[in-house]
Formats: C-alpha cells, sequence, structure tokens
C-alpha cells in the first residue's frame, strides 16, 4: 500500500482547529490493479447498480435519500420514485429525480457513486423507488416512510462488522433481519469495514453491502463512524493523523445536520417520535471536532421534540475491553447525556459485549431497578464481526451483563412508554434483555428481563466458550 500512503501524503490533512470543514481522503489510487481485481474482478463496478443503501432524511417522515455504485458509463445521477401499489405499474406516475454523481478510483478500478434525495414525501406511506445505471435500471424497491408523530416500531442495532465482513459477519447481519420481522431501522456503531493494509479497502465496502443485500436498499441504514472508516495519514512533520475514507461520503447520502468540523460524520434523524444522535469519536479524539460536537450534542438534544432519544457513536464511554474508558468522550458528553437524560448510548469498537446501567456496577444497577428508582443512561456496548477482544478487569462487576467471544445482534422495540432491548448470540439465543418504563414523571425506571438468559460466555484462558480456542485479545 506503499503508493497508497504516499498518495495521502499529498492530501489536505485535518488540523486541530475546531472551525476547520471535515476533510475527506482522496479516492484511493490506482496503484497498477492487480489482476484479481480490475477491471471484471468480483468487486468491480458494472453497468448495473449495486451497493445500494438507503438513508432516512433528518425528518424520516418526509424524506429519505440513496446512494449506489455503477460503472463509468452512468455520468449522471438518476432515480424514480412512486406511491406503492399492490398492481403492477409501479411506474405509472413515478416522478423522476436527480443528484449528484461522484468518482472512485481504485484497485477495483473506476467506478461512479451516486446520490439522489427523495424529498416532500407522505409520512407512513409505502414509495417504491428504482436507481438508473447504464445496463438499465435497478429493480423496484419498497420502503415506507415513518409516521409523522410518535409510533411504535423495531430497531436494529449492530456492532463493529469490520473484520470478515462477508464470510463471517455477515450471517449475524441477516440473522437479525430475519429474526427482526418488521425492522424499521438498522443502526451502526462503527467500524463497518477494517481499512487496513491486509485488505482492499474497496472490496470491504462490497463485502459490506452484499452482507446486507438488498435489505440495505429497502430499511433505512444510519452508520455511525468507527476509527476504522479513517484512513491513516501522515502530516508533513512526519506525525500521524487520519483522513476521512474515501467511501464514506460517498456510500452514505447522509442528512447534512451534524456539527461543524464533524460534517460528513455527524447528524440525527428523528424516526417516529425517535431521535438519533449520531457522533463522531474519531473526529472528536484525534482530529479536534470534540468541542463543536458536544455543543452540537447539547444543542440537538436540548431542542429534541421526541419521546426517546439514543445517541449512536463508536468508542465507548464504559470500555469492555479496554484498561482505560474512552476518557475524552466521558468527560465531554456523558454529563450531556446525564443532564439531558438521554435514554440509551449506543457504541462499539471494544468487540466485546457490555451492558452498563449503572456505572457504580451491576449490584448498584440491580439494587436500584428493584427499588424502582430513576434510572440514568444505559450504555452499550457489542460487537457483530469476526474480532474478537478479551474483557478487562472491570467487566466482572461493572456491566450488568458482558461477553466475549460472541457475535451478537440487538432488537430494540420501541413503545410510548417503554423501551424494550433484546441482545441475541449469533445463534439467536436471548443474551441479555431490559426494558426502560418513562414515568410520568418523565424518568425512566429499569426492569430486568425474567426470561432466561444463555449462561455467560467467557473465556477460560485459552478455551473460548464454544469448546474451540479463545480468539479474544487481550487489549492493553
Ligand atoms: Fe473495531
Amino acid at each position: 500500500m506503499k503508493t497508497f500512503v504516499a498518495a495521502l501524503m499529498g492530501a489536505v490533512a485535518l488540523s486541530a482547529g475546531p472551525a476547520l470543514a471535515q476533510v475527506t481522503a482522496p479516492p484511493d489510487p490506482d496503484p497498477a490493479p492487480p489482476p484479481a481485481h480490475a477491471p471484471n474482478g468480483r468487486w468491480a463496478a458494472r453497468g448495473w447498480a449495486d451497493r445500494i443503501v438507503l438513508s432516512p432524511a433528518a425528518d424520516a417522515a418526509r424524506g429519505a435519500a440513496v446512494a449506489w455504485r455503477t460503472d463509468v458509463r452512468q455520468t449522471s445521477a438518476e432515480a424514480q420514485i412512486a406511491e406503492e401499489i399492490d398492481g403492477p405499474l409501479l411506474g405509472f406516475f413515478a416522478r423522476t429525480v436527480a443528484g449528484t454523481t461522484a468518482p472512485i478510483q481504485n484497485e477495483n478500478g473506476q467506478a461512479l457513486y451516486h446520490q439522489v434525495r427523495f424529498e416532500d414525501l407522505q409520512p407512513a406511506t409505502r414509495y417504491v423507488y428504482r436507481v438508473r445505471a447504464a445496463d438499465g435500471w435497478s429493480e423496484w424497491l419498497p420502503f415506507r416512510t415513518a409516521a409523522a408523530d410518535f409510533a411504535p416500531f423495531r430497531f436494529i442495532y449492530l456492532g463493529d462488522t469490520q473484520n470478515d465482513i462477508l464470510e463471517i459477519g455477515s450471517r449475524v447481519i441477516r440473522s437479525a433481519l430475519k429474526e427482526a420481522g418488521p425492522a424499521a431501522l438498522v443502526v451502526h456503531a462503527g467500524d463497518l469495514v477494517a481499512q487496513r493494509e491486509t485488505k482492499v479497502h474497496d472490496d470491504e465496502w462490497g463485502e459490506w453491502t452484499e452482507a446486507g443485500g438488498r435489505a440495505f436498499a429497502m430499511t433505512p441504514q444510519l452508520p455511525a463512524p468507527g476509527n476504522h472508516e479513517y484512513v491513516d495519514h501522515i502530516l508533513p512533520d512526519g506525525t500521524e493523523s487520519r483522513l476521512l475514507g474515501p467511501h464514506w461520503p460517498l456510500q452514505f447520502a447522509l442528512p447534512a445536520n451534524g456539527a461543524p468540523g464533524a460534517e460528513q460524520t455527524s447528524y440525527f434523524v428523528d424516526y417516529q417520535g425517535v431521535r438519533f444522535i449520531v457522533l463522531d469519536g474519531t473526529a472528536a479524539i484525534d482530529l479536534g471536532a470534540s468541542e463543536s460536537q458536544t455543543r452540537w450534542l447539547d444543542q440537538t438534544l436540548a431542542s429534541s421534540p421526541a419521546r426517546w432519544n439514543v445517541a449512536l457513536f463508536h468508542q465507548p464511554i464504559y470500555t469492555c475491553a479496554r484498561p482505560e474508558d474512552t476518557e475524552e468522550l466521558k468527560t465531554a458528553w456523558k454529563p450531556i447525556f446525564d443532564a439531558r437524560r438521554i435514554d440509551l448510548v449506543l457504541q462499539g469498537h471494544d468487540h466485546c459485549y457490555g451492558r452498563v446501567s449503572d456505572p457504580a456496577g451491576a449490584e448498584a444497577s440491580r439494587a436500584n431497578s428493584d427499588a424502582g428508582r430513576p434510572q440514568g443512561p444505559v450504555y452499550v456496548v457489542s460487537v457483530t464481526g469476526s474480532k474478537m477482544y478479551g474483557l478487562n478487569d472491570r467487566a466482572d462487576a461493572q456491566p450488568v451483563r458482558a461477553a466475549e467471544n460472541t457475535e451478537l445482534y440487538q432488537l430494540v422495540d420501541v413503545e410510548a412508554d417503554r423501551l424494550n432491548f433484546r441482545a441475541f448470540t449469533a445463534t439467536g439465543r436471548l443474551y441479555d434483555a431490559f426494558t426502560l418504563v418513562k414515568g410520568e414523571d418523565g424518568l425512566n425506571r429499569l426492569i430486568e428481563t425474567e426470561e432466561t438468559l444463555l449462561a455467560a460466555r467467557r473465556c477460560d484462558g485459552e478455551a473460548g466458550p464454544d469448546d474451540r480456542p479463545c480468539t479474544a485479545e487481550i487489549k492493553d
């Protein structure tokens, strides 16, 4: 990857100043592509749309957006949308919507990414859309806009997919989609891909979109960026920095309503009475976009009209694998989560499972919920892909539930005054579950599940929990 790094050295760097706009790395240059890739390799762009990913607009009742990829012959972004009907004439009253097109060039050859935003949609309405490529339109893809006001729904929460995305992680994504039934959204807590020297980055985005398949085109996706969505960057003075990878802003047509300095990676979405607030921990920790995101977080929570508020970002406030918590984010964001009474904080990064209902520990948490005392924000870390980290020294006492060497998916059911959270292992067995009940005083109480949970999954020295070796790496 020498050429890649060398090319990045010429790119504009993010300085520590918070006022700068977010800068994206240039597309991977073409290092005379190896024969396994361009132009006809598995992940090369063709004359039919691939990597189709649907995003909600900031107001998910009235808008949505789509991103997709084609070969270089489709030089404009064109989509059609119509209300869905039961008969076959889907395109009869379809309107054509134009968008933006941007090139990308890498080991898989040249390609174009396209984005179209569908605006002025009706709430709680079924639509179909299709996107154009040089050899023809995609199939019509159905989706539904959110209701204008609160209505119950279910969403899927996934941790890092990152490694062996298609080979191993995909079955967890697909099990989640299959078991969830009509899930309205999927939220991803960062590190969707690894973007490291060991793999061609463009291949990984091919794997990630194939893992979700057309479900990612029909169910809006809310991704948070992880540190691995950034690529390494050496500043002129020789110090290491990071630049947002070229795929992120092309692959996701996200609402551009985030914090200064993290415009492409922070945003919020209002979906049926829930405000999802997506933050960029990497930009906060490494790239000077901490204060701006902290201010934006506070404003976004203060102005939230939602019944429930959920934060989504990568580096966890309370870690399950690392020796130290993410102190920068804990110092900046936890006081706001407490003061503004956020309900749920969904995170990744640690490649283990940990649910912290009370930072004082599981015992305090259980005593609190048994006594019906008010509950603060609940912090969850989870992992979907194959990479595993061992639990840290707090994992026996601080989280109510923790797991290592385990891939999981989570289903969250949102009701008017209840939020039901369930974590399932890859085989679909219930691993953790709790309910938040919102009282008339506006405060939550937490009820632990009475369902039988799978026994705690831990490594015992070299032995893993599946009668196979433990693969969890100890972070120190
Ligand atoms: Fe990760």
